[in-house]
Parts: C-alpha cells; sequence; structure tokens
C-alpha cells in the first residue's frame, strides 16, 4: 500500500489531476463495478489493455529456454468446461472450419507428462465465446482433456477468427480517447496443469491473422504462433465427421516448469 500510495501521489502531482478529471475517475470505476458480472469482467479488462496483466505474467514465473511461454487468461475463461475424451470436438454447434490441434504435454527434460489437465476455450466465427453469446450452448467450443501415458492430448475446433474484446464499456471508451483499436488475434486458449509443475495459460496463435502485431491487450509472443495447415478431405486423416476443407496444427507439444519445491 506505502508503494501503490506514492506511485499514486506520483501521478496526480505529474499530471496535476484536477477536481472535475478525479470526478471523472471515480465515474469510471464505478461504471467498471457497474457494468461487471458472472458474464463480464470489466476490471481485467482494465488490467488486460494497459499491459499490467502481461507484465504480472512476467514477473511471476521464470520460464528457462524451451519452455513453452505464458500468456493472458482474459476475461472468458469459466469454471465447468465439459471433461472430453482424446481427439474429441469442443464443438458443439455447426460453426466455422475444423481444426485438429495436437501434440504431446512434456517436462523441460523431455519426459511426457501423463494425466495432464488441459482446458481449452475459444471463440466462434461470429466472434464471442460461449459465456458471451446468450444463444451459445453452455459447453460450446470449450473443454477438459487428459494427456495420455505418452503425454498426448488432441482436440478438433473450430478456426478462430479475430475478434473485439468488449468495447461498449469504459474500456471501450478509453481505447476510443486514445486512438487504439479493440482487435485480438486470431487464437485458442489452452491452460495446463499438472502436479509436480507450474500451472501455464497460454494461446496458440495463427500465422495468417491480422493484428499479431498490434493485439489490444499486448498478449502476443513469436514463439506461441503455428501455421494451420490446411487439408483436403481427400488427402485422408480428417477428424471423425469432417468431410470438407480443415485445418491441423499437429505437434504442438507444451513443455512445462518443474514447480519449486515448498
Ligand atoms: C481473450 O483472449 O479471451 C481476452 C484476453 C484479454 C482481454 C479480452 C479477451
Ligand atoms: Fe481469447
Amino acid at each position: 500500500m506505502e508503494a501503490l500510495t506514492r506511485h499514486l501521489h506520483a501521478f496526480v502531482s505529474e499530471v496535476r489531476l484536477t477536481q472535475g478529471e478525479w470526478q471523472r475517475a471515480v465515474d469510471v470505476l464505478t461504471a467498471t463495478g457497474a457494468i461487471t458480472d458472472e458474464r463480464r469482467q470489466e476490471f481485467i479488462l482494465w488490467s488486460d489493455t494497459l499491459g499490467v496483466s502481461m507484465l504480472v505474467d512476467a514477473l511471476a514465473v521464470e520460464r528457462p529456454a524451451g519452455a513453452t511461454e505464458s500468456t493472458v487468461v482474459g476475461p472468458f475463461w469459466a469454471r465447468g468446461a465439459p471433461l472430453r475424451q482424446y481427439g474429441d470436438s469442443i464443438g458443439e454447434r455447426r460453426s466455422g472450419d475444423p481444426v485438429r490441434v495436437g501434440g504431446r504435454i512434456l517436462g523441460a527434460d523431455g519426459a511426457p507428462v501423463a494425466g495432464a489437465a488441459i482446458e481449452v476455450w475459444q471463440n466462434d466465427t461470429n466472434e464471442l465465446y460461449s459465456v458471451q453469446d446468450p444463444d451459445a450452448p453452455e459447453g460450446h467450443l470449450r473443454g477438459r482433456f487428459l494427456s495420455d501415458q505418452d503425454g498426448r492430448y488432441a482436440f478438433v475446433g473450430v478456426r478462430p477468427v479475430p475478434y473485439r474484446i468488449p468495447f461498449d464499456g469504459p474500456v471501450g471508451a478509453m481505447l476510443d480517447a486514445t486512438g487504439r483499436h479493440p482487435w485480438r488475434p486470431a487464437h485458442i486458449h489452452i491452460a495446463v496443469s499438472a502436479p509436480g509443475y507450474e500451472p501455464l495459460a497460454t494461446h496458440v496463435f495463427d500465422a495468417e491473422s491480422p493484428y499479431l502485431d498490434s493485439d489490444a491487450v499486448f498478449a502476443v509472443k513469436p514463439s506461441l504462433i503455428r501455421r494451420f495447415e490446411p487439408r483436403r478431405p481427400e488427402e485422408g486423416g480428417a477428424p471423425e465427421g469432417v468431410d470438407g476443407l480443415w485445418y491441423a496444427v499437429d505437434d504442438l507439444d507444451i513443455v512445462l516448469v518443474r514447480a519449486e519445491a515448498e
């Protein structure tokens, strides 16, 4: 609290905050609270759009070279994603082009991590995550998986599209006022946890997506960008029920860091 107060006073002094600006700040915080509920988290959005989430993440765990890099969790993770089996689709209604994502969960020594809990969530082609979309089934484009004996995991999602973070609230007004756009590049969220390892929240970004160089929440790391390889039905190996063009992100190995002993 001492450091926070010191920096807050320094900020107020530096910008010579007026009483009108002080009132505006109070109004913005009040509006942030008012718009926040179980489905909408405007406070996290402030943290994300001001780069604070990525800074906290960078300070949290030192990841040795070779370990998969982390990035923001964002406001659209929600408890209770359905438990699914290896290779299952996470889609619960028809939507975009299927994409199969898979690889192995490994320790930094290259040993497979069996039984790791893998949680994935992504937006649909209407830009929305199911927690934002009252018309979407609750478990749509969300799932929990366990890695197998060889550390393998796989799931079928849809090719994600770039989307706008919620911009109809106080954060949107800030982006507007500062000449920033609300877009995020296309990505799928993957979070992994396993006993004895640091939990990891990361994304896989589509290499062909716009906004990779201007993510509204500063969360792109080059090591997380992959090509979504197009596959035609006649090439074989399509996921079950897929008879048109689909995409593959194979060999998306995820390397975890051992937890420090307590
Ligand atoms: C997301 O990727 O879901 C996200 C992250 C930060 C802010 C908004 C959305
Ligand atoms: Fe996202």
